[in-house]
């Protein structure tokens, strides 16, 4: 297994090309299968996630070519209806074949996606929204059966709580059904936007994109998709909070500021200076005395989860008392053991981690334990005395495309070691 040597090296200075999102090609990648024919997905990242939903649409029968970060997905033959835990344990985004398979075929059986490195991550909603759509749904042996004699039908949903897989799976089976459907207190994360609109160019007739009330009337067929994969909001913000964290000045290119959300106003009200343009952000923390802060996660247009650990390395190197809360994943706090291994001063009070920051970070052996815990050590390597050893980066590898290349044409100091 891969690990990375990082070493303090200065400030990050320079630009960064923002990839596709991880986040927003996955779900695409799954409507494919809505429609009989070759879709194509532009914009495409190349990462471990991205291979492995490959894998689950060729084990149903996709076929599926690659050229440079141009995806195609011939669905015309799909044979298998089945997506087996052998993947699905390794990616829970395989999830996403439920709702287009179903619609589509009437029936299927995906595999439960199991935990994650911090902990349950049920999908109850997901099952609910299908039955709502009148699928029949059986959990057995560690799967879930869903079948539907003739269609799925149109219904009105809601949604108990903001949940983006839920929400991009019953959007997908909705497009399909017979009659209409309304997704009350859908997620308006950009990602649903984007598979929206990706949907709505196969031929699905949504309203209220873009808002909590979404209306699907159903079509008989939907035609083969073609169209760009958003920029990664995330591995945006995570290049912005590297400049914070090494008191540089970073600009992140080909990007959307406005799917920043919360984000670059938490960076202004720690003390770094903000300023964007049309597809760029530039972050600038030269000379600057950042300041604590508070953050709180929530859903879209809220300060992301997924964003949580890099500021919570971030605020390790502010001075004075600063908290994270993460009211999505309440234990969503495996890096913290590793950054106070690095000297990092945290502590945890259910879901909130409390930070004494502005002690001096010392590398050390750490381990990383998913993708974006994974991240915040490196951003802590960046500014740790001498050197740091983050273990087990494939975690980095299923949602950063050429991490370590574009740090390094940043200034960072770092090199992965093959294990
Ligand atoms: C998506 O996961 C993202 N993954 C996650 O990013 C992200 O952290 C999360 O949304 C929240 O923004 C992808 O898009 C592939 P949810 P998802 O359903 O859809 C609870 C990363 O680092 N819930 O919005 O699985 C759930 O436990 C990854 O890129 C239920 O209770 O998240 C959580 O508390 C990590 N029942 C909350 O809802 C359900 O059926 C939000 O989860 C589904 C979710």
């Amino acid at each position: 297994m891969d690990s990375f040597l990082v070493s303090p090296n200065g400030p990050l200075k320079g630009d960064v090309c923002i990839s596709g999102s991880k986040n927003a090609v996955l779900p695409v990648m799954a409507a494919a299968m809505l429609a009989n024919g070759i879709s194509k997905i532009s914009n495409v990242p190349n990462l471990k996630d991205t291979s492995t939903m490959s894998d689950v649409l060729r084990v149903i029968g996709c076929r599926i070519k690659e050229d440079k970060d141009c995806l195609s997905i011939d669905s015309s033959d799909i044979n298998h209806l089945e997506a087996p835990y052998e993947l699905v344990k390794t990616m829970r985004a395989s999830f996403y074949v439920l709702g287009p398979l179903v619609a589509k075929y009437g029936k299927c059986r995906v595999s439960l996606p199991g935990g994650c490195a911090w902990g349950p991550r049920p999908v109850d909603l997901h099952l609910k929204g299908l039955e709502a759509l009148g699928a029949k749904i059986n959990v057995t042996h560690g799967y879930v059966e869903a079948l539907i004699d003739g269609k799925l039908k149109g219904n009105t949903f809601s949604f108990p709580i903001s949940s983006v897989g839920a929400t991009a799976n019953i959007l997908m089976a909705a497009t399909l059904a017979e009659g209409t459907s309304v997704l009350q207190n859908s997620s308006i994360e950009p990602e649903i936007t984007a598979l929206a609109e990706y949907l709505t160019g196969m031929g699905a007739k949504i309203n209220g994109i873009g808002t909590r009330t979404l209306i699907v009337e159903g079509v008989e067929n939907l035609n083969p998709g073609n169209g760009p994969t958003i920029a990664d909001r995330i591995e945006a913000g995570t290049f912005l909070a590297a400049a914070a964290i090494t008191r540089g000045k970073v600009k992140a290119t080909n990007m959307v500021p406005a799917h920043q959300g919360a984000l670059l106003e938490v960076f202004e009200r720690i003390g770094c200076k903000i300023t964007q343009g049309d597809n760029w952000v530039e972050l600038d923390a030269e000379g600057c005395e950042l300041l604590p802060a508070h953050i709180v996660t929530m859903p879209y247009p809220g300060f992301p989860t997924d964003m949580q650990a890099q500021l919570m390395a971030l605020l390790a190197t502010v001075k004075g008392t600063s908290s994270v809360r993460d009211t999505i994943y309440n234990d969503r706090f495996k890096h913290v053991s590793e950054l106070n291994r690095l000297g990092a001063d945290i502590s945890l009070k259910e879901d909130t981690a409390l930070i004494n920051g502005g002690g001096e970070l010392t590398g050390a052996p750490v381990m990383a334990s998913d993708l974006r815990a994974s991240a915040a050590l490196v951003l802590a390597g960046l500014v740790a005395k001498e050197q740091t050893e983050i273990s087990r980066i494939y975690h980095l590898d299923r949602g950063y495309e050429n991490f370590e290349s574009k740090l390094s044409a940043l200034g960072a100091k770092l090199e992965r070691v093959n294990g």
